[in-house]
């Protein structure tokens, strides 16, 4: 949702600011724009589109010389993707880049204009920039000031002054921003990948806090203008983990990372082949006292929630309610005292996620996250938090975050099954041994790349799509159906294969390729009865199914048999192929496979 950057120090700020918006891209992509001050004025140079048409406009017009910016990639939410509403916004006294959503803005711009302010684009943004220039007296500390106490939503801000053109100044509320600490340089970016090429070394701005980053260094002050100690963090990441490494696509290379970076989550979790979640404060006998289990998140995250409902309800005998942030956090839900809320999160930063687990807090509910940004927002709020470890992810389309979270999952659902004593010790020894060999078993699954690109070849004319499959296997379908629409643009769905029955089943036609899932013995062949059903209206099945599922010939179209690994754990494995189903889709239909239309990777707004 709209990635934001600064720099200052000697090095030509517009090629780092350009440098640094290429790796926050994945944060949005109407629009890219920078502000650079060159010779006491700011230069602003913005375009609608990629960063690449901000490239292109600077090196035929001329980009703006100087060493102190600021600079913007846009997810439009207020105004569509335009020139004009491409960020920076401001006048020649204060210029802005924002991330976030300014909600009272309507009643701030007609004040304004009330004022004699006058505006030329739509988004809310401007009126933050002009309301700035308002309250300028000279002294952007009170200015920034009195402004974050007039506006309502979310923002991280950041903002050049003309009249101190020795330095950038940020504030955040509710969106992320860091300030990367370097030498002789310092940087503003709302995420880490963005500076790693420069510095390792970065400073959490909190809610409210102002930035005043200067060369030589950074200062941070709270509303009260008193100076604050701030911890300068070190990221762990490795510098190539953001660049594509040879791949053709960032979800290639992610797709493939995904053994390493389920190894790296699950074992320092595990001690003498058991769940080993101590450092993160709780164990089995905490686990099991809780009276109910929530688990909320969005989009994907909430995906692996899924997969974590089943598991957990199998193995532990314990009811799980899974839900949509956006909709926990507004149906008053029935989450108390002695309740557990897991909430799932790669970026930490989700907004509805975020005050979905504000809300469980507020209700007395003990609150678990599973997040892979180190510092966030959610992992700060969370009273126990479990890192995955997947690096970062740039693809907008989360593969490897995914894998680790559902990995997470079953590691937990191990740890409560056994604290409610319905597995015995071995019984959780071997499943966690199980676990422990699934980096191997996902590695083998790789090989399935042609396979799935050959299939992926007879659903490219697809009008629609049905994913189908039972129990675990509908967890995962309901993934395998969300990626594939999301960077084919071919509408799918993911459906119950005994629900398809009761209605869905009319749209089968020859258009309408049906992709199923069986993994689970014992509920083979009632799928497989539903294969036959669409199969016998025409459909075109891809079948994905586990090694040791029994099939007749002629069952499906296209059979893509996964390798050998425990069946309850055999769901982790088939989300290869159907990542590579919908990886080969995009690319055969020619489409922006990292970057698919109208979407952003983290969503900081409603
Ligand atoms: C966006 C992304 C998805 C992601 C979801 C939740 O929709 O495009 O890939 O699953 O947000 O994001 P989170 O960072 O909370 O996991």
């Amino acid at each position: 949702m709209c990635g934001i950057v600064g720099y200052i120090g000697d090095k030509d700020c517009a090629d780092v600011l350009v440098d640094s918006l290429e790796k926050l891209e994945y944060r949005g992509y109407d629009s890219a724009g920078i502000a650079v001050i060159e010779k006491g004025i700011i230069k602003v140079e913005k375009c609608k589109g990629r960063l690449a048409n901000l490239k292109d406009k600077m090196v035929l017009e001329g980009k703006p010389c100087g060493g102190c910016g600021i600079g913007h990639t846009r997810w439009a939410t207020h105004g569509e993707p335009s020139d004009i509403n491409s960020h920076p916004h401001g006048n020649k006294r204060v210029t802005i880049v924002h991330n976030g959503i300014i909600e009272n803005y309507r009643q701030i711009k007609e004040f304004l204009i009330s004022e004699g302010y006058s505006f030329v684009s739509e988004t809310d943004t401007e009126t933050v920039a002009k309301l700035m220039d308002y309250y300028y007296t000279g002294d952007p500390i009170e200015t920034i000031t009195k402004v974050v106490a007039e506006v309502k939503g979310s923002y991280a801000l950041g903002i050049l002054f003309r009249d101190f053109p020795d330095r950038i100044y940020a504030v955040r509320k509710d969106s992320p921003l860091i300030v990367g600490v370097g030498e002789n340089e310092n940087f503003l970016a709302s995420d880490v990948p963005a500076i790693m090429k420069y510095t390792r070394d970065y400073i959490l701005l909190e809610q409210n806090e102002i930035a005043v980053v200067k060369r030589e260094g950074v200062k941070v002050y709270n509303t009260h203008r008193e100076l604050l100690n701030k911890e300068v963090y070190t990221a762990d990441w490795d510098v190539d983990a953001a660049e594509k490494g040879g791949f053709e696509h960032f979800m290639l290379k992610e797709i493939h990372e995904q053994p390493t970076a389920v190894s790296t989550t699950i074992m320092p979790r595990i001690s003498d082949n058991m769940p080993d979640f101590t450092v993160e404060g709780f164990d089995a006998k905490k686990l099991a006292a809780y009276k109910h289990i929530f688990i909320v998140a969005c989009g994907t995250a909430m995906h692996a929630g899924m997969v974590g409902k089943y598991v957990i309800e199998k193995l532990a005998r314990m009811p799980v309610v899974v839900d949509i942030a956006s909709e926990f956090r507004y149906r008053d839900p029935l989450i108390a005292e002695n309740d557990l809320m897991i909430v799932i999160s790669q970026s930490g930063e989700t907004a509805d996620t975020k005050a979905a687990l504000e809300l469980a807090k507020s209700r007395g509910a003990d609150t678990l996250a599973i997040v892979n940004v180190k510092g966030s927002s959610i992992a700060r709020e969370a009273d126990m938090v479990v890192y995955t470890h997947a690096g970062p992810e740039i693809s907008v389309a989360s593969t490897k975050a995914y894998m680790v979270q559902v990995a997470i999952m079953y590691l937990i659902a191990f740890e409560v099954a056994y604290g409610r004593g319905q597995i015995t010790k071995e019984e959780c020894e071997r499943l966690t041994r199980e676990m422990a060999h699934m980096p191997e078993v996902i590695e083998e699954a790789m090989c399935l790349k042609e396979q799935c690109q050959y299939a992926a070849s007879k659903l490219l004319n697809a009008d629609s799509l049905l994913y189908i499959g039972r129990g675990l296997d509908y967890a995962l379908s309901m993934e395998g159906s969300l990626k594939l629409k999301e960077i084919s643009y071919i509408h799918s769905e993911s459906y119950a294969a005994g629900e398809l029955k009761h209605g869905t089943i009319s749209l089968i036609t020859e258009n309408m390729p049906v992709i199923a899932v069986v993994t689970q013995k014992g509920l083979e062949e009632k799928t497989i009865s539903n294969i036959k059903e669409v199969k016998a209206r025409g459909a075109m099945v891809v079948l994905i199914a586990a090694k040791n599922i029994e099939l007749e010939d002629g069952v499906a179209d296209i059979v893509i048999r996964l390798p050998e690994g425990d069946e309850l754990l055999t769901p982790m494995v088939a989300a290869v192929p159907l990542q590579l189903l919908a990886y080969y889709t995009s690319v055969l239909k020619g489409n922006d496979v990292d970057k698919p239309r109208n979407l952003a990777k983290s969503v900081t707004v409603e």
